[in-house]
């Protein structure tokens, strides 16, 4: 049985952020959205903690989110940050008030008294920066509660019962703006939990080998590749379990980077001797994408076609009874959640995750634990080499959704080639690593330039690069004017059918980081 942190989510943009800090202690996290918890998960894990996360509801409205009462009478400490501090105000028998006055962002605490909570780490009577974000406040703490620390506006922005060894901050000790946030975070989990430091991607890759041969038994198993980091150590993991048992299906779209093809067949094939079979399908592809320029039919088309090839092969081979996907932890924390679940769909994501349950195979998905860092770390646990497990995301669509309007064979070489220059500039340049994710797109619209004496009419390339921890947000990337000239002077000189190229300095909101 595993020991671990049971996070239990009250709908927080920032749960996930507390998930990876217990993690980087070595100490295996779960999160939950509060709405399921139930006794299994305690009779599944070891919880040695509970962190009550933060939330936008109040306390005191009706319906707001609690928890049933059998969680408090566990005896397993826990940390409630922020709407946890007040869920653990009002359930223990405070009072909370509803102040207009928010405190939101950068404010300052003075720790009034000590507590193993902040041991070695906070000092007496002196000031600390926190990230705070509330407009409730406790007006009357539960008894047996004490404060440990206060701030200009909040009396009680750390409390604690160390009978109970229940905690609570007001602040976001999980945000890098909190000083002494995250060895709050540790004196709570290492400290006061006693979590032994025994999570790592060794024990991972053994324990998940072991697993999977175990679900899978005699069966085959099934796993379609994108070129992506996810799928391909997916396959690897599986492989090192079932040997031959596993079946790798790698449909070539023909929307896929420069060499892309060659690259996976290499690995697969030449690295790792397993086997790879390779279904053709660029005609279909380019052919049903003919004259199709909205973006959300181009990505269903691409996603139908992907899935109707995979049929085709999985019909063939019917001692196949498991379907493997590359399915991450925040894809399984955002699908359970369904607080401020916006019911908009921005894009209609497809990779080969998205493959439909009509497929019927039994589902595995060894990855719905990790985090992406965490699956490049085991990437190089099982000795695939940096150069694959470092590399940027890359959309499922491909290039369809990077040629801007009609996809055709023309323009998705022109962008192969354009993308091929930026991507190989910026890794000569020592930037691919400092850079989330860095493309190409080809615009629509034609404009006019000169070439020697030439008049040129021809495309518009656009240059993406972003940071970003998890795709959900993202900055532009700031490069110096020189790399960005060389790049734009590389590109226009060496592609035919671009004459200008323009740099995207939009963020993420309100922009995305693909195009369509
Ligand atoms: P957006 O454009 O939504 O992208 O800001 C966020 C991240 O998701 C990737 N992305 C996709 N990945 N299938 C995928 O597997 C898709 O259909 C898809 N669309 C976007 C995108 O590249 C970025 O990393």
């Amino acid at each position: 049985m595993k020991q671990a942190i049971l996070i239990i989510d009250f709908g927080s943009q920032l749960t996930k952020l507390i998930a990876r800090r217990v993690r980087d202690f070595g100490v295996f996290s779960l999160v939950i959205p509060y709405d399921s918890v139930n006794s299994k998960i305690f009779i599944d894990n070891e919880i040695k903690g509970l962190i009550f996360s933060g939330g936008p509801r109040s306390v005191d409205d009706k319906n707001s989110p609690k928890l049933p009462l059998f969680v408090y009478k566990k005896n397993i400490p826990i940390l409630g940050i922020c709407y946890g501090l007040q869920l653990i105000c009002k359930q223990f028998g405070g009072k909370l008030k509803f102040s207009g006055d928010r405190e939101f962002g950068k404010q300052e605490i003075t720790i009034k008294k000590l507590s193993p909570l902040t041991k070695n780490t906070h000092k007496l009577n002196k000031k600390y920066q926190v990230w705070m974000s509330h407009s409730d406040s406790v007006e009357q703490l539960p008894v047996g509660f004490d404060v440990i620390a206060s701030s200009g506006d909040c009396k009680n922005a750390i409390i604690q019962n160390l009978n109970t060894k229940v905690f609570g901050v007001q602040f976001h000790p999980e945000v890098v703006h909190t000083l002494k946030g995250t060895a709050l975070l540790k004196n709570f989990v290492i400290n006061i939990c006693k979590c032994k430091k025994n999570w790592n991607m060794k024990s991972f890759k053994n324990q998940m080998i072991a697993d999977i041969r175990n679900k899978v038994g005699e069966d085959h198993v099934i796993c379609g590749l994108s070129g992506g980091v996810d799928s391909t150590v997916t396959a690897i993991l599986i492989h090192k379990a079932i040997k031959n048992k596993l079946k790798c299906v790698f449909v070539d779209t023909g929307l896929m980077r420069k060499n892309e093809s060659q690259i996976i067949k290499n690995l697969f094939v030449k690295n790792y001797n397993i086997r790879l079979d390779v279904i053709d399908s660029s005609e279909e592809f380019f052919l049903k994408l003919r004259g199709v320029k909205d973006p959300e039919q181009k990505r269903k088309i691409i996603g139908k076609l992907f899935i109707k090839n995979f049929e085709k092969y999985t019909k063939s081979n019917k001692e196949i009874k498991f379907l493997a996907q590359g399915t991450l932890y925040p894809d399984v924390i955002e699908s359970a959640s369904k607080i401020g679940n916006s019911s908009v769909t921005i894009k209609s994501h497809h990779n080969v995750g998205g493959l439909p349950k009509k497929l019927k195979f039994k589902l595995l998905e060894p990855l719905r634990e990790l985090f992406k860092d965490e699956v490049r770390k085991l990437g190089k646990e099982l000795n695939i080499s940096e150069q694959f497990t470092g590399r940027h995301p890359f959309p499922g669509p491909g290039l369809g959704i990077r040629v801007l309007g009609e996809v055709t064979k023309r323009n998705v070489e022109i962008l192969k080639k354009a993308d091929d220059i930026f991507i190989n500039l910026i890794k000569e340049h020592g930037l691919y690593k400092k850079i989330w994710q860095a493309f190409c797109v080809l615009l629509p619209i034609k404009t006019v330039g000169v070439m020697g004496d030439d008049r040129t009419y021809e495309r518009i390339c656009i240059l993406r690069a972003v940071t970003s921890v998890d795709g959900m947000t993202a900055e532009s990337f700031k490069f110096n004017d020189n790399f960005l000239k060389l790049c734009a002077t590389e590109i226009v000189n060496r592609v035919k059918g671009i004459n200008r190229v323009c740099y995207d300095l939009t963020s993420k909101p309100p922009g995305t980081i693909e195009y369509e």
